[in-house]
């Protein structure tokens, strides 16, 4: 892989918000490079040898802590992992004192998911590392958001024009507003559909459509991106009950073959089955939820070589 592949314009990756449609350009055609690393025999580049990663989970993950490690293993980075559970946060200490001892160990670059929105943000202001936001709060969470626009991407070409929908829990979703305005810079129609009450009131000003309709949402897009119903954030009832969701927000093979269309089928994972998706459609041939899964490792490969080699 050569090292002359251009620079990104931020020394951190907090949100989407703040980067450059280059800087997505960059990031997209660096993980295509890894993409090819990563289904060789030999998977293993020395990108980032010398460079120590902590990744810091203060809320639970699977494929993102999973994909950042195997990233960083992929680039023959050193790696630390961190889980709030089992660490001296229980006993009182700040994020910043924990961040401070970690980076005292001679640590170059920091991952973090935390449940307050702006960890990140706050973190970036105190410290000196890069540091890569894994999803914070309802906030963002760009590694997503990078891994969905270049699994679209390979689905349908250009951005430019498409018309995805991003259905269900919007106003608990960090994986939503990343979406948004990813693909917004990348010059998509977005459209965000569910039940009023999952939806903020003020969204349109973010340049997307509104609709509550998921049968006409589905006749008007080419790609789904399903979000799963985030009860752990909801501290008071949205919807009637889960049965009348999926009811009226949830995809099944019948409301697909009304509809008559190849529609693209994306969801961040985890899936609640039979709520947001059924099988037939989460495991169907118009799924690609195992390719973002795919994606995401070359992609955070991508993101944390540019911002390793940055000068
Ligand atoms: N998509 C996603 O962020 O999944 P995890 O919570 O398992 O990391």
């Amino acid at each position: 892989m050569s090292e002359n592949v251009g620079q990104l314009s931020t020394k951190h990756l907090l949100g989407i918000k703040d980067l450059l449609v280059e800087d997505l350009e960059l990031i997209f055609s660096t993980a295509r490079n890894f993409k090819e690393v990563i289904n060789r025999p030999v998977k293993k580049v020395p990108s980032l040898r010398d460079v120590t990663v902590a990744n810091l989970f203060f809320e639970n993950s699977t494929r993102t802590r999973m994909s950042f490690e195997l990233a960083e293993k992929r680039l023959s980075a050193d790696v630390i992992n961190f889980s709030a559970s089992s660490s001296s946060v229980s006993k009182g200490e700040t994020l910043l004192d924990t961040v401070n001892n970690i980076l005292s160990m001679k640590v170059d670059m920091i991952v973090m998911r935390h449940p307050a929105p702006g960890a990140c943000v706050y973190l970036s202001k105190k410290i000196n590392a890069s540091i890569l936001n894994a999803g914070d709060g309802a906030h963002e969470h760009p590694t997503q958001a990078l891994l969905d626009a270049f699994s679209i991407k390979e689905q349908v070409g250009d951005i430019k024009g498409s018309r995805i929908a991003i259905i269900g829990d919007i106003i608990h979703s960090r994986v939503a507003l990343s979406n948004i305005f990813c693909l917004k810079k990348l010059g998509a129609h977005v459209r965000v559909c569910g039940p009023p009450t999952l939806i903020p009131r003020y969204i349109h000003e973010l340049g997307v459509e509104v609709s509550y309709d998921l049968e006409d949402t589905l006749r008007w897009c080419d790609v789904a991106n399903v979000l799963r119903i985030q009860l752990e954030r909801q501290k008071i009832k949205y919807f009637p009950s889960i049965r009348e969701y999926s009811r009226y927000y949830g995809i099944n093979r019948q409301i697909l073959e009304k509809v008559g269309k190849n529609i693209v089928i994306m969801h961040p994972g985890p899936i609640n089955r039979g709520v947001e998706l059924t099988s037939d459609v989460a495991d169907g041939p118009a799924s690609i939820i195992l390719q973002q899964v795919e994606n995401g490792v070359a992609i955070r490969m991508a993101a944390m070589f540019l911002l390793a080699t940055r000068v």
